[in-house]
This record gives C-alpha cells, structure tokens and sequence, in this order.
C-alpha cells in the first residue's frame, strides 16, 4: 500500500530477501546465466526498509546500488545463494522472499583452466546437474512463524502453473509472473497475481513500478505474520 512507507508496519522485523540471477562456472571465465536484473528484489528491499524492517539482501550477480539501510551478502552461484540464504533465514527471520532467479542446472564439471578449443574437432558437449531448490528446502523445513515467499516465472498457463508450483514448493505466498524476452526483465514495472497457500482469494496486482508490487507483497506478509513479541 501507498502508506506502508509510514506505517512501519514491518519494524522489529527481520527479512530476507533473495535477489538477481545466479550464475554457474563452467571454468574460470564463463558462466552459464539468465536475464535477472535484480530490479524486483531490490524493490522489495527498499520498500521493507521503508517500512522498518531490518533486511538482509542476498545478492546474485546484480549490477545496481546497494539499497541504503540494508545489509547486502553478494553470492554467485546457487549454491552460495543456498548457504547465504539459509544463514540469514536462521538468524531470527520473520519472512524470506525468493526474488532471485536460481539456475536450475549447474555444468557437472568445473575446469580449473580455460576450456580450449582445438582445430578441427568439435566442442564436447556440456553435462548438467541439478542445482538445490532453496525455495523448496525452505517450505519444507518446519518455520513456525516464518513467513515463506516464492516467485514462479511461467510463459503460459500462468495460473494453473502457479498454483500447481506453489503446492510443489511448500511456500505460503507465491508471486506469479508472465516472463517473456521483454515482459518483465530488465524494465522498472511488473505486473502479477499473489497466490496463498491459506486458501484466501489471489490479489492481482496491475501492471505498474516494481515498489508497488513489493508493498502488495509486504501487506500480504504482515497480515500472516505472528504478533509481535510472540
Ligand atoms: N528457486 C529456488 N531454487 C532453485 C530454483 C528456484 O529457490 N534451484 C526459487 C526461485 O527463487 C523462485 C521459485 O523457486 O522463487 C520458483 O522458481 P521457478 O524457476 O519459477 O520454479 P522451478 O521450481 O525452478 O520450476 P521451473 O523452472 O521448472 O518452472
Ligand atoms: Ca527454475
């Protein structure tokens, strides 16, 4: 909401919020990557330390300021973002919101040296492995009081996928969002539906500024979270 800059209703608080894309080392000069550009996360960022929240942001890769007020963890790859992620969620966290976009897939094999290319033969294919789901482990470990938020980048049936990902993923809210080349990466706006895992009706949220959404997404946090002090 427009007041929640005021309202503080988030002081006291601890939250976590993951941000950018991560990014996976074949050897020492190249990644496999995506076109996370860390706006929403630290939209979400700025937007909880306006409202009082203390805020831990893990960073991935990310070409932006850091946001004032909050503390940033820069990670690279997604199992940094795992380890960063599930310290920050242990010290006291009230919510943790996964913004970050998380490789899937990491290369099963990491050169030590530059992979070279020799005349005449043809490149050897690229084996992956799957990377750990840090949403997923973090729905499924027991959080009493701590709030749990995913994103799902879908391209098409936005909505049944959505909700068939937030049961997979054990978390309370899920941001859902149509991705496309030039829908929402990279651009100052976003537009997107909160589904619950409480069974409350999804709140569409219009396309408009990244902080609109992520004041739509602190109100649905701060009205699951447990009193103060409690
Ligand atoms: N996520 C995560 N760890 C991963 C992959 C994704 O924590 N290894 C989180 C993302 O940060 C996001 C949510 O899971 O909050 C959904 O990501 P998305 O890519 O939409 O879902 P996946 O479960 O990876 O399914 P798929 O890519 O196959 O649609
Ligand atoms: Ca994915």
């Amino acid at each position: 909401s427009p007041w929640g800059a005021w309202e503080r209703d988030l002081a006291g608080r601890h939250v976590v919020v993951s941000a950018g894309g991560t990014r996976e080392a074949l050897d020492p000069v190249r990644f496999l990557g995506n076109r996370s550009s860390g706006l929403q996360g630290y939209a979400l960022a700025r937007t909880a330390v306006a409202r009082g929240a203390r805020v831990t942001l893990v960073a991935a890769n990310v070409a932006l300021p850091d946001p004032a007020g909050a503390r940033v963890v820069r990670v690279e790859s997604a199992e940094d973002m795992r380890k960063a992620v599930l310290a920050a969620a242990d010290d006291g966290a009230d919510a943790v919101v996964m913004a970050a976009a998380v490789a899937d897939f990491r290369p099963a094999d990491y050169r030590d040296a530059k992979i070279k290319k020799t005349p005449g033969e043809g490149p050897e294919p690229i084996r992956l492995v799957q990377n750990p789901d840090i949403l997923a482990e973090l729905g499924a470990r027991p959080h009493p009081g701590q709030v749990i938020v995913g994103f799902a980048a879908e391209t098409h049936d936005v909505l049944a996928n959505g909700r068939a990902k937030l049961a997979r993923k054990g978390c309370d809210l899920l941001v859902v969002n149509q991705v496309g080349a030039e829908l929402t990466f990279g651009r100052p706006d976003n537009e997107a539906v909160v589904l619950a895992a409480d069974g409350s009706a999804p709140v569409q949220v219009p396309r408009g500024p990244k902080e609109d959404l992520a004041d739509v997404i602190w109100d649905q946090v701060a009205a699951r979270l447990a009193p103060p002090g409690v």
